[in-house]
Formats: structure tokens, C-alpha cells, sequence
């Protein structure tokens, strides 16, 4: 969603401002600005569309001497909530005077009424955002001090914030808070770099400091000082950023999208490390903080969840039920936290978020604490706040996931749910022996990824075939029906095709009424229990005259001869199928994508990370 830059320093500040936001672009955006102050105030110039589109408009309308100037500045890509994607509602809003600028992810629920009292008392208001309500409520609160203004204000706000806020008085301090919308603070030497995500702030310093809900902190280039919004001076400690620079570009692919399909062997490989027991046939979780007999006494298992990692957890269930004997619902985490959950000691709820940052699923945690449920995230990005707020968890370990669309991060959740359920399953039922050759399973995903990955030509081919049509049903039988779900949401997301998942059965009850021969239907024909019947559902959209892609197991030739087109897939068993069977529709969705010209790593209207409910 909308990313937050802010530097000060020694350095020059716009390039590396600019250079930041950048980094962000990966999580949506429809417009960008910048505020950085020189010695004659602060400058803020802002643009609709691309950070290019910024870039180009800072070089015609400032001057290299007040860039050479500026060591102190703040910058935002707005991904709209409040008003259309202008100029005027793109961030940094000024109070009146210009002296004061502000950068905020999140949404301030009591805007109205703020502004409303401001307009009373005579404050013009230029845009049509709730973030400019804030602004002018910190300009009314402003009397010398910075910090104090913003601890002011912000106790009269309700709803969500991460904010940077700059003053033309206080050439060499920031002041950022957070409440709901995650703020990092890298320290580097004599300079100190302030963002929504780390990967603004990997190539300038690895020492961040992840600031906590209720947060406020003084910043200078010496580092932060953080305090309470009632000036309690809080310790919040320094971590080390692991993961390398590169890991966050492209590599020479042409998208971040491939290049984070083709790195799934290496992402479910680090996933795996370390966590597979031989001797005793069971998973390494050390995270979870839970002993066997804690584990044995879990009687129900909640996922809770959203989009692509919800689909995760829908395969989580035929894992947990299948392996453990355990009861398990997967819920979509806004739907779950409004319907009063009735939950307790004995149920673990799962939080599966590749971010750590999605508001539903951060909430639907806060509501299972409350509840005196046992809470643990899985998330892929360390020091997030569902990974903290959960107290126990196992991280994916995918690496960085910059395209929008969630690829590594869907098949290492399912991997380490299946590790989950390993452990689970050997605390219950499952024997050494079973648990044993569930590791050499789980051992094997990355080869078989691999030889999915060799198949990426003839995807190409055949996804060219299709790039021109309208809609698609994507069929799947037990364990694979998520996996259809996820194919249909993968290919919409990215292509804008009309794309549908649904359990193979059940397109007879209405939905096989919209098929003929300009409708393909997408058919996951797996060699695993269910295909004879999902085969049996395939003739029925054949004589519809629906074209068939099939993924088939390879040398299926029953299930071949039913399709138009084969994606041909290893042999797997049924717990590792769902992994194989994303990989290779996610390579089919980018390449129906590609051949359309879509813009891929960052498809209309939608953000990486969604921290709005
Ligand atoms: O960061 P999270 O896993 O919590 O994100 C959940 C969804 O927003 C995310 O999976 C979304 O559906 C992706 N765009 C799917 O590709």
C-alpha cells in the first residue's frame, strides 16, 4: 500500500529520497511526492502516476543548488483511500503557511470532524484526504515544538497512522509515529533513514529499529529518541537486516514476478533448512514455543488469513486433518474477526500472512489474543507486526516478495504448514516411520520444483494460445481444489481475465451453463485420488466444447487424451501436489499476463501489503 521515505543526514537528500521510493514501488501506488527543506523553506513537489513521473518534474522545477541544499526531507507514494489519485491528494499536505509537511500510511477515521472544527476556526483545506486533517491539526498544536506537536495531535486521532512529519524551524529533525501501519528506522553513520519497509533502507544501513504501535520518535541524523504519546522514553531494540541487497532486484529477469517463481527452489530449500528431524521423523519448529504434549493438547486449528496465503491455508486443512486427525477451519481473517469467534485454550489459531503487515489478519490476531486462543504467525517478513504481536511463530524464510502478485510466498507457506502438520500429526497419530518418509516429501519439493521450472517454454506456448480470452474456470478436486483458487486468482489479478476457481463437482450445479468453446476451463488432473472423478467432470466441460488445459502427471495418458493442451507436471504425492501445481499456474498466469502487456509486477488498483481494513 502507500510507502513512506525519510532521510536526514549529511547527504544530499532528494536522490536518495527518490532512490527509496523506488524501492517501494513494488506495493502499489497511482501517485508520489516529496518535501525537503532548504534554507529558504521547505520545498514539496508532487505528481500523479509513476515515481519517473516525480523524478521528471523535480529536475524541471527545482534547482540543483536547493537539491545540493536539502538534508533533511520526507516522501510518500499514495495509493488512493480518500479522494481520487490527484496532485492535490498526493502526499507531503503543508499547513497553510508551508512550514510544516506531513507523509502518512493509513486512515484517520475521525477526519471529518477534525476538519470540520479546523474549517471552523478558519483553516483552508486543499485536498480532499483525510491526512490533510492531521496536518493542519499539528500546525494548530505547533507553538516551537515539533515532537510535542505531533504526541498532541495524534491523541485526538482515531484510526491508523505511520507518519513522518518535517518543519521548515527544525532543519535537522523528523518526527514519525505508528499506530497500525508499520514504520522502520535504519541508523546509519551520521545519518538516519526512516520507511514503511526495509527495503528502502537495506542499501543505506543494515541496523533498523522496528517501531512499536503507539510510538512516537524524535529523529536527527544522530538516530532516534522514542518515547510514549505521554513522553515516556521507551527502549525499542536494534536488529540486523539479513537478507542482501540484491535479493530485492530483478537479477536480470524481466519481472520480479518470474524472477520470484524461478528462485522457488532456493526460497523452499531455506524454508526447509534445519527443520526436518530425521532421526525422530518430525518437523524443527523451534519458534512455536510449544512441547509435545502442549502440541497434543491443541484440539482445533484455526487459519486465519487473506487472499493467496488464504488459499494457503485452505490447503492447510486437508494437511492438518489428513496428518493430525485435527479438526481445522480455514478463515478469511476480516470475516473471522467481526463474527465474535468462539475460541479457547485449546484451539491454536495460525496467522498466515507472507507481509506480517495485512490489517484483517493483524486484527483477527488481536481479537484471538483477547480470547485467550493460542496465537502463532507464520509470516515470511521478519520483525513484522503479526510476527511480534503473535509472541510465537515460524518465519517462511521465502526472501523478499516484491511483485504484487504472491508466488514464493504461497508454496513456502504451504511447505512450512506441512512441516507443521508433520510435527502435529507425530504428536498424535502419525508413526516414526510415517513421519520419516514425510520428511523425504517434504525433502524433495525443491527438486520437484525444479522440473516444474523446466517446463516454463511449454507454458509459454500454450499460454500464448489462450491470452486472448475472456474468461476462465480453473477446476480442482480435494487438496488441489485451493490450488484452483489460487491459479484463478494469480491469472486475474495479473491479466485482467475473468478467472474463477471452483471445486471440480460443482460446476454442474450452475456455473458449466456459461461454457462453450471460447471458455477454457483450466483442469488439475494430478495423478492423485480424485482424478478419475475430476476426469469425469472434464468430459462433461469437453462436451460443452470448452478447450481443456490439463496439468498432468507426466506419462498420464489417460488424462492427456481428454485435453487440448497438457502442462505436464512430476509425480508427487498428495500433500506435496498443491506446491508442484501453483508453480506451474503461476508460470501460466505470468505468461497469459506478458503476452497481453500487462504491467505485471504491479497490476491496476492493487497493493502488496493491504494495512486498510
Ligand atoms: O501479506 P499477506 O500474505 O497477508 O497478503 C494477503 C493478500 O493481500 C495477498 O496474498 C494478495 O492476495 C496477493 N496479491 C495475491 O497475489
Amino acid at each position: 500500500m502507500c510507502g513512506i521515505v525519510g532521510y536526514v543526514g549529511t547527504r544530499p537528500v532528494v536522490d536518495i529520497l527518490v532512490n527509496g521510493l523506488r524501492r517501494l514501488e513494488y506495493r502499489g501506488y497511482d501517485s508520489a511526492g516529496i518535501a525537503f527543506c532548504t534554507p529558504t523553506g521547505l520545498r514539496i513537489v508532487k505528481e500523479v502516476g509513476k515515481v519517473a513521473q516525480l523524478e521528471k518534474k523535480l529536475i524541471e522545477v527545482t534547482t540543483e543548488a536547493e537539491q545540493a541544499s536539502a538534508h533533511l526531507g520526507i516522501a510518500h507514494t499514495r495509493w488512493a483511500t480518500h479522494g481520487l489519485p490527484t496532485e492535490a491528494n498526493a502526499h507531503p499536505h503543508v499547513t497553510r503557511c508551508g512550514e510544516l509537511a506531513l507523509v502518512h500510511n493509513g486512515i484517520i477515521e475521525n477526519y471529518a470532524s477534525i476538519r470540520k472544527q479546523l474549517e471552523s476556526h478558519g483553516t483552508v483545506f486543499c485536498s480532499q484526504t483525510d491526512t490533510e486533517a492531521l496536518a493542519h491539526l499539528i500546525g494548530a498544536y505547533y507553538k516551537g515544538d515539533l515532537l510535542a506537536a505531533v504526541s498532541q495531535a495524534l491523541k485526538k486521532v482515531e484510526g491508523t497512522y505511520g507518519i513522518a512529519v518535517i518543519s521548515a524551524r527544525h532543519p535537522k529533525e523528523m518526527v514519525v509515529a505508528r499506530k497500525g501501519s508499520p514504520l522502520v528506522i535504519g541508523v546509519g553513520d551520521q545519518e538516519t533513514i526512516v520507511a514503511s519497509d526495509v527495503s528502502a533502507i537495506v542499501s543505506h544501513t543494515r541496523q533498523v529499529i522496528y517501531l512499536q504501535d503507539g510510538d512516537i520518535a524524535l529523529i536527527t541524523e544522530e538516530g532516534p529518541q522514542i518515547y510514549t504519546l505521554d513522553n515516556a522514553s521507551v527502549h525499542r531494540p536494534v536488529a540486523i537486516v539479513e537478507w542482501e541487497i540484491g535479493a530485492a532486484e530483478k537479477g536480470g529477469y524481466e519481472h520480479f514476478m518470474l524472477k520470484e517463481i524461478f528462485e522457488q527452489p532456493q526460497a523452499l530449500q531455506n524454508a526447509i533448512r534445519g527443520r526436518l528431524d530425521i532421526s525422530l521423523g518430525t518437523a524443527i519448529l523451534s519458534g512455536l514455543n510449544m512441547n509435545p504434549r502442549e502440541l497434543a493438547a491443541v484440539q482445533r486449528l484455526i487459519i486465519v488469513a487473506c487472499g493467496t496465503s488464504l488459499h494457503a491455508g485452505m490447503v492447510g486443512k486437508y494437511l492438518f486433518e489428513g496428518l493430525a486427525s485435527l479438526p481445522t477451519d480455514p478463515e478469511q481473517a476480516a470475516e473471522f474477526r467481526y463474527c465474535n469467534p468462539i475460541l479457547g485454550p485449546n484451539e491454536l489459531v495460525v496467522a498466515l500472512s507472507q507481509s506480517g503487515e495485512t490489517a484483517d489478519t493483524l486484527a483477527a490476531v488481536r481479537e484471538s489474543i483477547q480470547k485467550g486462543a493460542l496465537v502463532a504467525g507464520l509470516c515470511n517478513v521478519v520483525g513484522s507486526t503479526i510476527a511480534r504481536e503473535a509472541g510465537r511463530g515460524i518465519y517462511l524464510h521465502a526472501g523478499p516478495e516484491i511483485g504484487v502478485a504472491s508466488t514464493k510466498a504461497f508454496t513456502a507457506q504451504v511447505t512450512v504448514l506441512l512441516m507443521l502438520a508433520l510435527k502435529l500429526g507425530r504428536c498424535r497419530r502419525l508413526s516414526r516411520e510415517e513421519g520419516l518418509s514425510l520428511c523425504q516429501e517434504i525433502a524433495a519439493i525443491p527438486t520437484l520444483i525444479e522440473i516444474v521450472l523446466k517446463q516454463a517454454p511449454c507454458i509459454e506456448k500454450i499460454a500464448a494460445k489462450y491470452a486472448t480470452v475472456k474468461n476462465a474456470f480453473f477446476i480442482g478436486r480435494g487438496i488441489l481444489y485451493p490450488t484452483a483458487l489460487e491459479g484463478a486468482l494469480k491469472l486475474k489479478e495479473i491479466s485482467y481475465i475473468h478467472a474463477e476457481g471452483y471445486q471440480a463437482a460443482e460446476l454442474k450445479h450452475g456455473p458449466i451453463t456459461l461454457l462453450d468453446e471460447h471458455f477454457p476451463v483450466i483442469a488439475l488432473l494430478n495423478d492423485i485420488p480424485g482424478k478419475e472423478k475430476t476426469l469425469g467432470n472434464v468430459q462433461e466441460c469437453r462436451a460443452r466444447k470448452a478447450p481443456i488445459v490439463g496439468l498432468v502427471t507426466e506419462g498420464d495418458h489417460e488424462a492427456e487424451q481428454v485435453c487440448d493442451d497438457v502442462i505436464s507436471l512430476p509425480r508427487t504425492t498428495v500433500y506435496t501436489a498443491p506446491v508442484v501445481t501453483a508453480v506451474a499456474l503461476q508460470l501460466f498466469a505470468y505468461y497469459v499476463a506478458r503476452a497481453r502487456g500487462c504491467e505485471i509486477d504491479q497490476p491496476r488498483n492493487l497493493a502488496k501489503s493491504v494495512t486498510v481494513e
